[in-house]
């Protein structure tokens, strides 16, 4: 089947199977930033943002997201240079191997749009759903906080 998804912004017209991931296609379209870990909603390497809700798009079908409105951690830097979530989760050392970031980014983006200043508990309580092996939670919670503060919340 043929369906229409739009990406940060650029539409891609795709075929599709009936039973192709979101994931799976978001990564054929070259969207590397999405990535694998449990395939089973577990995880949150494969976040994203759907209509500018946070999903995990292992256990999303491609179809369902037909005509709606896709961001990837592509998306979020600019001209201006990167997100400041971005920025932050630099300054903080809360990048470790790298793998589960995008999909912490893109959570954290979710998280700060419905609660610019979140405390540390609603911090932690909210990325429940995103598991890092490296296991640097505390950074990546500074990173949180310094991306509030950077985006001007506290
Ligand atoms: Fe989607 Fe783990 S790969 S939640």
């Amino acid at each position: 089947m043929r369906i229409l998804l739009r990406v940060n912004g650029i539409s891609h017209s795709v075929d599709v199977e009936p039973d192709e991931t979101l994931l799976e296609v978001l990564r054929r379209l070259g969207y590397k930033s999405v990535k694998y870990g449990c395939g089973t909603g577990e995880c949150g390497a494969c976040t994203v943002l759907l209509d500018g809700k946070s999903v995990k798009s292992c256990i999303l079908f491609a179809w369902q997201a037909d005509g709606r409105e896709i961001i990837t951690v592509e998306g979020l830097s600019g001209p201006g240079g990167l997100h400041p979530i971005q920025e932050a989760f630099i300054e903080a050392g809360a990048v470790q191997c790298g793998y589960c970031i995008p999909g912490f980014i893109m959570e954290v983006a979710y998280l700060l749009s419905l609660n610019p200043n979140p405390s540390e508990e609603e911090i932690r309580k909210f990325l429940e759903g995103n598991l890092c092996r490296c296991g640097g939670y505390q950074k990546i919670i500074e990173a949180v906080k310094l991306a509030s503060r950077k985006m001007g919340h506290a």
